[in-house]
């Protein structure tokens, strides 16, 4: 009996792994992280299925039910949103399974940032504005932060940002990132990557509360950053014609077959 942990994806329903899917499909009991699962990913089920919504459930709960699928000898499907390595609290999940000898799988999933970023149809890390990402919260009622991982700290180091859960703490996030990336750095607000209500906000870290018409709230990321402008960046050398690279080795250049 093994608990399968899969990333859910960040909400469309094809959006989901193949191996993801055939573990669902697979699977006698499915767990799953409540509002941010789209139903339609639990029609891969079998039937007759026992399939539950943990998002009123506590740990022990959740454990329990696993302990439950073990004695009854079924495998566990474990869905969460977007990819297992962030904000999934599949952490402490594993570390009680673990001690309990249940066995676990882990098969990722598309995370919210890349489905924000195709969404905006743009590259994070463009040559010469952003080589780094840095997935990023503000703290919460819940959960507070490390010492060091301040935005202002990762504004100093002018990397895309993506704020997750934090939504909320925008007159904060600005106050926070103004001074470092300025007024006219680009932002933009994604609401519901990939979902069918999607939105899309572009701004700048001057103009963004104007642009924000209705009330956004809860899944939603900030991207911050000179990479969100799309331009004014470099090409890079991978494709360059005159970089010596191993595919591509500039001594073969002028070589004919004759
Ligand atoms: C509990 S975290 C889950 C993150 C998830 N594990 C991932 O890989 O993206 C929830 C937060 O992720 C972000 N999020 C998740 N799905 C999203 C989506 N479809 N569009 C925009 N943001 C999303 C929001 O910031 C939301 O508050």
């Amino acid at each position: 009996m093994t608990v399968h942990f899969i990333g859910a994806g960040p909400g469309a329903p094809d959006l989901l792994t193949l191996r993801g899917r055939d573990l669902i499909a697979a699977c006698p009991v499915c767990l799953y992280a409540g509002s941010l699962i789209p139903e339609a990913l639990l029609a891969h089920c079998p039937a007759n299925a026992r399939i539950i919504n943990t998002a009123p459930l506590d740990l022990d709960t959740i454990i329990g039910e696993c302990r439950r699928a073990e004695a009854d000898g079924y495998d566990v499907a474990r869905l969460h949103s977007g990819d297992l390595s962030v904000w999934s609290a599949m952490g402490e999940q594993l570390r009680r399974l673990r001690s309990a000898g249940i066995a676990v799988s882990i098969t990722p999933g598309v995370p919210s940032f890349a489905a924000a970023a195709a969404a905006l149809g743009t590259e994070l890390t463009l040559p010469g504005l952003a080589q780094s990402v840095v997935l990023t919260r503000t703290p919460g009622r819940a959960s507070a932060m490390p010492k060091g991982e301040s935005l202002r700290n990762f504004a100093a180091t002018g990397a895309t940002l993506a704020i997750h859960l934090s939504i909320h703490n925008l007159d904060q996030i600005l106050t926070d990132l103004q001074p470092e990336y300025g007024m006219t750095c680009p932002v933009a607000v994604v609401y519901r990557a990939s979902w069918p209500d999607q939105q899309i906000i572009r701004a700048t870290l001057g103009t963004l509360k104007a642009a924000i018409q209705t009330k956004i709230e809860r899944t939603a990321l900030i991207l911050v950053g000179p990479a969100l402008a799309g331009e004014g960046f470099d090409e890079s050398c991978l494709y360059a014609s005159d970089y010596d690279r191993r595919f591509r080795p500039q001594s073969a250049k002028g070589q004919t077959n004759d």
